[in-house]
Formats: C-alpha cells, structure tokens, sequence
C-alpha cells in the first residue's frame, strides 16, 4: 500500500481551511507541531509585510514568545531577514560564526541562542516569510537533517500560505487602509467574527453583487460597508451614503432618485439624486428595514433593472451602481411580518455579511477590548497597562445594547477619567457595574427558582462561549453530557 505523502495529506488540510480563522489557528498548530516534531527549543513563523519588506512574527512558541512577538524585523535584518530575502534556506550550527546573525532581539530579551534554521516560505517564486527553529533541546547544534525536515514543514506552511493568498493581501490591504486612513478608520480585529467578516468583504468586493450586511446597532455595519467599497475597483469613487430610516418617504425618494425641474413645488432645477451620485462607485443603504413598501417596489427596480425615472421625469435613467445595505432588525423577521417584500429581500441577501452583537461573542469582547485599550492609549498618550479581572468580569457580564460602539466609549472614557495604571471597576459606569439580569421572584418555590437561574445561567454561558457546548461544559466545569442532560430537563433555548 502507498502510505499518503505529508504533502498530499496538508494538501487535504489546506482544502478544508476555509475561513482567515482557520487558517490562523492551523499555521499557529504547524508552528508548535514544528517545534515538537523537531525538538526544538523555540520554532517561529514570520510573514513579510509588504512593500516595506518588514518581517513580523505570525506566530511564535517556546519560551518568552509574548515578549518575542512584539519584535519586527527590518528588511534583510538578521538571518531570517536574510532568507526571506533571498528565499534560500540557512543552516547556522553556530550563530556566533554567522555574520548575517543579528543578536537584537536575543540581547533584548536575554534569550541566549546559539544554533539557528530558517526555510524560506516560497509560494511559485515568491517568499511570503520563514520558518525557523532555535537549538535543540538536547543542546546539540542543529544539523543538516534538522534543516530538511524544517523545510519540508516550511514547504507544507507554504501550501496553505498559496491557498491563503488572500488572507496575506487582506491583512495587508488592511493594514494600508489603517495607514491610509489614520486611526479613525481602523477595523480592529484580531477576533474570529471581525476577521471572517473583513474576509467576506475581500471576497465580496470585486463583485457587484448586492450585499445586504446585518447586525445590532453599533456592531460595525457601517464600517464594513466603507472596507466593502474600499477593497473594491470601485472605490476610486467616494461611496455614497444614505440612511433611509431618517428622512420622510418623500424625501427619500428625492434624495434617491432626483428630481427634474417643475416636479413639484418649489424644484426649480434638475437635481440627480444619490443613485445617479453613484454612478460607477456604491451605494450604501443604511436601516433599509425602515422603507415604506412603496419605496421597496422602486428599489427592487433598481436592482433589477439598473433603472429608474427621476421625480417627474419620463426618461429612464440607466446607472452602474452597486448597492450595499445594511439593516439592525432582522430582515426575515418583517419579512414574516409582512412590512418587507420578500422579493427585494432575495435581491438583497445575495451576499450576507452578519455581525453579531458583542454579548453573544464571549472571547472576542476581551481582544476587543484590549485593543480599544492600546489604541486610546496611543491616542491619549497615556500609558494604562490593563483591565482588572474584576472589571473584565463586569463587562463580560453586561449586556452591552450599544455593541462595539459603546464599549468603545466606554474604553475611552475609562482610559480618561482612570487614575491608576489598570482600568478598574471604578472607571467604568454604573450602567455596567450594576447590570444585573435578576429574574427572582418571590412566591416560587425553591427549586423552580433554582431551575430558573440554571437556565438563565447555561443560557448566558453557551451565549458567551458562541453556542459550543464543549467550550460551554468546560467554562461551567462539567461534563459535556450533563450539559446535554440539563439542556434537555430545563429547556434552555
Ligand atoms: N471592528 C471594529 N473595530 C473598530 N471600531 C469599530 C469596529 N466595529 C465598530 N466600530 C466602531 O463602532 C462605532 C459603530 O460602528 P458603525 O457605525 O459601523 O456601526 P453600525 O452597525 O452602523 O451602527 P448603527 O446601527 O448604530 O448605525 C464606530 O465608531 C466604529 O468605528
Ligand atoms: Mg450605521
């Protein structure tokens, strides 16, 4: 029997990855499986940034690998400079005797290191980064086999880097944009949904394909719509914005599709009007669920059609737009309900982009939360080092209505008014700190009110462990099946 090829079996792996998340998570396990495949001290992977040709570590394990992932390298700098370079490998058995070792980071960490090797990733001719080991732990120097195995790992890492392609250009073009932008702009998403939702608008953006983006207020709708326009060929041109929940029927309707001269009162000339505005760039549909229906019937022309007739005129007016809207109810809802055609729902539902609100995002909320931190820090050019347990506590707890938006005033403000050097409970507000879900209720007896929190209580952790009932059993400290079983007894929804 032909026993699989590594090659052919990371080739199977490479298929079924098929979110940025993913393959994050799975360069971050071939990182560690390197190092202990190899019985290495410390195994990193490092992508290069570009144009700047700048390495930064992707990931890193061994010892002080927080402290190490804060360091980028500069074009050419050090050996593994010189590999992604030069997209040859490098076998140093003693760094001391390699000219091209640079002992920055060793010095600056106090890491001593004295054997080094470093494959290139190569993606056709292309080196995307490195993946490097440092000594081994039987502390003999590394040797000509070492350098084999690691490239065959670096070839494999290199397979999903081809598939990831776009993960390397979106994280890039992300990245552009923040500079591009400055700080006003800055999609921070270090968090599975925000990555698989920067993913989707790379997918979505060449395309002109209607997408419809979903999620409570302050989940980010917006600011995806604007990526959406910016990552597309559109976004030479500004993308036009309109909120459709704000302005009366008759307003919106002038507003949208124009008016010629004489068409009501007081239209002394033709004006266009925000379709024509968006011409060859995009349209953005803000709180489409508040239209009334006869707006929907004129809107699902244009997105049939491409055409419509501006107020009280009898020429069709032909335009290349793409439109993007975005709606915080639940579209299928009023659907069901009736007050939304059905019809102009499909249209706009041909690509989804949901954002789900933070409460229901568990893990996410502290990475967020984290980064609303260092960037208020830079901002304020304040120096606050952390959140408490204590107020991480309170916040995971809170319900947060106004999703990211408010959580990230609330950073703000914590980072303003806070006195010591960790945002405590005392710098958050009241609305947080006091939140609680009380469901007691006198008159019930004691079981049934036992009952009551249990479910709330499973309820709110599967909630915040995304609806993983493992992840769930682990934070509640209990066995999986009798997760199931209480699931079942109590009917938790
Ligand atoms: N992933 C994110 N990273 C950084 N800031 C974010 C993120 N998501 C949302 N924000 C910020 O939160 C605020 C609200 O975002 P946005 O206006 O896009 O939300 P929205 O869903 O359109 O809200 P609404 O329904 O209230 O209009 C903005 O200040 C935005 O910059
Ligand atoms: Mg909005």
């Amino acid at each position: 029997m032909k026993t699989k090829q590594p090659q052919d079996l990371f080739k199977n792996i490479a298929e079924m990855v098929d979110s940025v998340a993913d393959l994050d998570n799975l360069l971050s396990v071939l990182v560690i499986a390197t190092k202990r495949v190899l019985n290495a001290k410390a195994s990193s992977l490092l992508l290069k940034d570009q144009p700047s040709g700048k390495l930064y570590f992707h990931s890193c394990i061994g010892d002080r690998r927080e402290d190490i992932t804060k360091f980028e390298l500069a074009k050419g700098e050090g050996i593994a400079g010189w590999v992604a370079e030069r997209g040859e490998p490098v076998l140093a058995p003693d760094v001391s005797k390699d000219p091209r070792w640079s002992s920055k980071i060793a010095d600056t960490l106090g890491f001593k290191t004295h054997s080094i090797a470093c494959a290139p990733l190569k993606v056709e001719s292309e080196t995307f980064g490195v993946l490097e080991i440092i000594d081994r732990l039987d502390e003999e120097p590394l040797n000509e086999e070492d350098m084999e195995r690691l490239q065959s790992f670096s070839d494999l890492v290199a397979g999903l880097l081809l598939k990831a392609r776009v993960y390397v250009e979106v994280s890039k073009e992300n990245r552009m944009l923040k500079e591009a932008l400055g700080g006003k702009y800055e999609i921070i998403g270090e968090s599975t949904v925000i990555l698989k939702a920067i993913d989707s608008c790379r997918k979505a953006a060449p395309s002109k394909a209607t997408t419809l983006i979903t999620g409570e207020s302050g989940t980010g709708k917006e600011l995806f719509a604007r990526l959406l326009h910016d990552l597309s060929p559109r976004s030479d041109k500004p993308m036009i914005s309109i909120n459709c929940g704000a302005l009366p029927e008759t307003l919106l309707e002038r507003e949208l599709f124009g008016h010629e001269k004489g068409a009501f009162t007081g239209a002394d000339e033709l004006k266009p009007g925000l379709f024509e505005a968006a011409d060859g760039s995009t349209i953005f549909l803000d709180e489409i669920g508040e239209t009334s229906q006869a707006m929907q019937v004129k809107l699902l022309r244009v997105l049939q059609e491409g055409t419509f007739f501006r107020l009280g005129g009898q020429e069709l007016i032909n335009v290349d737009v793409r439109v993007v809207a975005a709606s915080n109810k639940t579209l299928e809802k009023l659907v069901e309900q009736g007050t939304f055609r059905e019809d102009l729902f499909y249209r706009l539902n041909v690509i989804r982009i949901e954002l789900p609100p933070l409460r229901e995002r568990g893990d996410d909320l502290k990475s967020i939360a984290d980064s609303f931190l260092q960037k208020f820090n830079a901002e304020l050019n304040r120096s606050v080092k952390g959140i408490t347990d204590e107020a991480m506590t309170a916040m995971i707890n809170y319900s947060w209505p106004g999703n990211i938006r408010q959580l990230e005033n609330s950073i703000e403000r914590a980072v303003i008014m806070g006195e010591s050097d960790r945002i405590g409970i005392e710098d958050l507000s009241a609305e947080i700190t006091e939140f609680k879900k009380s469901s007691i209720k006198v008159g019930a007896g004691l079981k049934e009110a036992m009952d009551d929190f249990k479910r709330e209580f499973i309820k709110k952790t599967l909630l915040f462990c995304g609806g993983n009932k493992t992840k769930a059993a682990k934070t509640l400290g209990i066995q999986r099946t009798y997760l199931s079983r209480l699931i079942k007894e109590l009917s938790v929804e």
